[in-house]
């Protein structure tokens, strides 16, 4: 699945939206201990992987999952922890 991390944070570009084919990218409130910021989260049970997506970032927010960088590992569960307590 495809992750997204701290680069969107604050930032929505949201032009991932518009090209992930089975509509799987949400935007939600903030997160505790992301206070002051939001992001968007991509649901990992409905991505196809893609990877449409990726390059779609201005911000290089995404990534595939084995791609994530390791000060960001913690992206990988806060993605899909959304998903399960909405
Ligand atoms: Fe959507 Fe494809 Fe990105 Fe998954 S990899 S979130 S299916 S655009
Ligand atoms: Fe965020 Fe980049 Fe999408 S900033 S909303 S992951 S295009």
């Amino acid at each position: 699945t495809y992750v997204i991390t701290f680069p969107c944070i604050g930032v929505k570009d949201a032009s991932c939206v518009d090209v992930c084919p089975v509509d799987c990218i949400h935007p939600a409130p903030a997160e505790p201990g992301f206070a002051e910021a939001e992001q968007l989260y991509i649901n990992p049970d409905e991505c196809i992987d893609c990877g449409a997506c990726e390059p779609a970032c201005p911000v290089t927010a995404i990534f595939e999952e084995s791609a994530v960088p390791n000060e960001w590992k913690q992206f990988i569960q806060i993605n899909a922890d959304f998903y399960r307590s909405s």
